[in-house]
């Protein structure tokens, strides 16, 4: 299955690579965008930002959608909003101990301390059950994390969080097209933070995008993303420079307009794939697809079972000699970034984050893959397997 675009760039060195990690489709209609927007000579936010952001809050059902530079700022910006509704500095934001480092870093850019819980190996997510004793009379928010578009145990989290009257703000940035019972992921919480970045179904090749039901909301998010603005020239808040411009939202209007073929190959090729890793059982553990959940699939992640008769350094290398390219399943944030000693933890505190971490890769199953090259990643692990007996 082909999707028309004009352009597919990806993400790895092209010469290395038989199955590179991530691509980029820009479509013919937004090539057309870019050039009409540079011929009006108006490239910063204007027209083309409001209606990707209109585009992609009908494409999510929601009132409003917010974009802003990067999927962290989204994230950061997301958290800010909190201080209009009665945070303040020094609080507490929940999040998940597994993530990409920015969803950490974006509760400190806001001002909020991240206070981690473990996650679930088997699915990734947040162990909803270790949630209420991390809760402190200074929690205002609880951040769940959709890894690898995975949707994290949401009824559970937003029960917890209406019982202590916490904010739920989704780090969606791996998860657009994903499903929770029957409902979008990204319209459970009350704010949810997207990335556009390069890697992701919906890309503007660097972006982010917040959606919310709730207007004040929304008004905070334009606010702080332009620096705190409100009225004309008056700043009121301590904002940030996030603004995502023409270019970017051109870019992204393609993208949606291709939105659910995109979505379609990515899923055909993540059940395909889960498919191919059954036979390899013993050995790894895979995200599974819940009859409750549709998995918006962002990559495919590969950890190594207990015991398994080899490490993870031998896995990746052979993958990648074989032209797989790969990354590692991120960090249990609080103890194995450096960055993140002042909080005190220490190794063995998150011992599920610390395994996926230690145990895990992820490689890419995104639009400009085909079949054929599923069929030659499960024989590359076929084979590498085979070598180990
Ligand atoms: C879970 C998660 N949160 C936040 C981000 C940050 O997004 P960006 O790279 O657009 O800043 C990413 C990026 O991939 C991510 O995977």
């Amino acid at each position: 299955m082909n999707i028309k675009t004009g352009h597919s760039a990806g993400l790895s060195d092209k010469a290395k690579y038989k199955v590179p990690f991530g691509t980029v489709s820009i479509t013919d209609d937004a090539a057309k965008l870019i050039h009409k927007a540079i011929a009006s000579k108006w490239l910063t936010r204007g027209k083309y930002v409001q209606e990707f952001e209109e585009r992609f809050a009908a494409l999510f059902g929601v009132k409003e959608a917010v974009a802003v530079s990067s999927g962290t700022d989204a994230d950061a910006l997301a958290c800010a909003v909190l201080y209009d509704f009665g945070a303040k500095r020094g609080d507490e934001i929940i999040v998940p101990a597994l993530s990409f480092v920015a969803t950490g870093n974006a509760v400190l850019q806001a001002g909020f301390i991240p206070v981690f819980v473990d996650v679930d190996r088997e699915t990734l997510g947040i162990d909803p059950a270790q949630i209420e004793a991390a809760i402190t009379p200074r929690t205002r928010g609880i951040m769940p994390v959709h890894l690898m578009g995975k949707p994290a145990a949401m009824d559970e989290i937003v029960g917890i969080a209406r019982k202590h009257k916490l904010r739920v703000i989704e780090d969606a940035a791996e998860a657009h097209g994903a499903e929770y019972k029957g409902r979008k992921i990204g319209s459970l919480g009350d704010m949810a933070a997207f990335s556009l970045y390069a890697a992701h179904i919906i890309t503007t090749i660097e972006g982010g995008v917040v959606i919310t039901d709730n207007p004040q909301m929304a008004d905070a998010l334009r606010s702080l993303r332009n620096h705190g603005i409100v009225g004309k020239f008056e700043f009121r808040r301590i904002g940030f420079s996030a603004k995502m411009n023409e270019l970017e939202a051109a870019v992204g209007i393609g993208n949606i307009k291709i939105f659910h073929q995109i979505l379609e190959k990515r899923r055909r090729n993540l059940l395909y794939l889960m498919d191919k890793f059954k036979p390899f059982e013993e050995y790894f553990i895979v995200l599974k697809e819940e009859p409750h959940e549709k998995i918006g699939p962002h990559a495919f992640s590969i950890i190594l079972k207990e015991d398994v008769p080899f490490t993870k350094d031998e896995f990746v290398t052979y993958i990648e000699n074989a032209g797989i390219d790969s990354r590692n399943l991120f960090y249990s944030i609080p103890t194995q970034c450096p960055s993140y000693a002042f909080l005190g933890k220490k190794p063995g505190d998150f011992p599920e984050a610390e395994y996926c971490s230690d145990n895990g890769t992820h490689i890419g199953i995104h639009q400009d893959i085909e079949l054929k090259d599923l069929d030659y990643v499960a024989g590359v692990v076929r084979d590498f397997l085979k070598s180990k007996g």
